[in-house]
């Protein structure tokens, strides 16, 4: 496809004569806070038709959408691309990667189940709670390593730390693979975004290309020696071929690291903005769980997702849809959405529906992982506020440029004193 590389001129120009789901793609979020233009979206109803295509920020609705299988995730790149591109981007074929077929993230059923199946069967409770035990252990290491008294970017130095961990166990990647694997998500996660400046797409297809190189021989190292880690017994499973088992390798790397990266630094963020709630949760430690729910929900770490009609005539709300018209689904909208949280703006570790995101979207296509982020998030927000309870900021953190995944790329912290107490106990299960 490479529907990512094209549009941009078109997305400008839209953006320009104030299109608000443009404007909204197109300006990165590390120069601008995303919600006033979801809000600007949301007001103009719960469907709203702009130059690029439907969008909603409405709960009901987007989860509505993602729960039918009249609509479905394969051609999003069906958005209006001149011929003459479209022809070029097909000539260039890529490597299997997270956003192209066969990667289940954007197939549909039957293939969909095929390819969702093994890598559901495969986070078995026993790969869960080896799991468990990594996150703990990573925690305490890096928070051993932090300069008490001092400072440090908490992005690089702790938050993305922890997934890059969990997901190389869950790969069997050698440590020595894990600065390369920092880079490649570097350069790979704009590729969500639709309109990327043409420099940034031919440095994602690069890494992609090499990446895949990577896997190529990671994969053949595991059929003779295969590990205890996940991809291991995917392999071992035999239900997906080669090309497969790299799409779902390069899917659940940057599934798993470039989102929780994302929740364990906006948490830090939200925490130390709101140092009453931070109060509360050493007061009530069992509502930690909680808090991540909040986290996840008033500042998520993945905004949107789109949906396509798969055929002709989908009726909704009084529209019918030809195939392959498009909605995009705002996640970030739809968790503000009053008619489902109430005074939605405030941060609320004990908020009783927290847990009604869309987050982790919803239907089929519903996060794969999104138990073990949550583990990592209170996992790695506790042991971090338990260990250093003096944390502060030290300047302001700035924002990753992209749309879709939203997350910091520096957080710079005055750590304080450590404390002494374990963070041992932390009622995770
Ligand atoms: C805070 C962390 C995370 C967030 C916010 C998140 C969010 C999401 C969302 C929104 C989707 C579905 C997109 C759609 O419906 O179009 C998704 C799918 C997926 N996620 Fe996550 N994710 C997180 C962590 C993880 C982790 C840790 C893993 C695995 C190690 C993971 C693996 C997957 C996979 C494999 C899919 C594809 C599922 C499918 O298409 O059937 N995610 N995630």
């Amino acid at each position: 496809m490479s529907a990512q590389a094209v549009p941009r001129f078109a997305m400008k120009a839209f953006a320009r004569r104030g299109d608000t789901l443009a404007r909204l793609m197109i300006t990165p979020s590390g120069s601008s806070d995303p919600y006033p233009l979801i809000e600007d979206l949301r007001a103009r109803g719960r469907l709203t038709m702009s130059s690029i295509a439907w969008a909603s920020a409405d709960h009901e609705l987007c989860r509505t959408i993602l729960r039918d299988n009249r609509w479905g995730v394969h051609a999003i790149e069906s958005f209006e691309i001149p011929h003459p591109l479209r022809r070029f981007a097909q000539r260039t074929p890529l490597p299997p990667n997270p956003v192209e077929p066969p990667s289940m993230l954007v197939i549909d059923p039957p293939d969909h189940t095929r390819m969702r199946r093994p890598v559901a069967a495969a986070f078995t409770p026993r790969a869960i709670a080896r799991l468990r035990e990594r996150v703990a252990s990573v925690t305490e290491e890096l928070l051993a390593e932090l300069p008490a008294g001092g400072s440090a970017d908490l992005v690089t130095a702790y938050a993305s730390q922890v997934p890059i961990a969990i997901i190389s166990e869950i790969l069997g990647f050698p440590r020595s693979s894990l600065p390369l694997f920092l880079e490649w998500g570097d350069a790979m996660s704009p590729l969500l975004d639709m309109g990327l400046p043409w420099r940034t797409y031919r440095h994602a297809m690069k890494s992609m290309r090499v990446m895949d190189g990577y896997l190529d021989d990671h994969i053949a190292r595991l059929r003779r020696e295969p590990g205890e880690d996940i991809l291991s017994s995917l392999v071992r499973a035999g239900e997906l071929d080669d090309r497969e088992l790299k799409a779902t390798a390069s899917l659940l790397m940057g599934a798993g690291f470039e989102t929780t990266v994302n929740l364990i630094s906006n948490g830090v963020v939200q925490l130390l903005a709101h140092p009453a709630q931070l109060a509360r949760l050493r007061e009530e430690p069992e509502l930690w769980p909680n808090a991540v729910e909040e986290i996840l929900r008033i500042d998520a770490p993945v905004q949107t997702t789109a949906r396509v009609a798969l055929s002709d005539g989908v009726e909704l709300e009084g529209i019918s849809f030809r195939k392959g018209h498009t909605v995009v689904l705002s996640l970030a909208g739809a968790n503000r959405d009053p008619k489902m949280f109430e005074d939605p703006t405030r941060f609320d570790v004990a908020r009783p529906n927290a847990k009604d995101h869309l987050t982790f979207s919803s239907g089929i296509h519903v996060c794969l992982g999104a138990s073990l982020a949550r583990m990592e998030g209170v996992y790695a927000l506790r042991s971090l506020f338990d260990r250093f309870p003096n944390l502060q900021r030290a300047g302001r953190p700035e924002r990753r440029p992209l749309f879709t995944l939203h997350g910091y790329s520096r957080l710079p912290v005055l750590l304080g004193e450590r404390a002494t107490q374990p963070a041992e106990g932390l009622g995770v299960s």
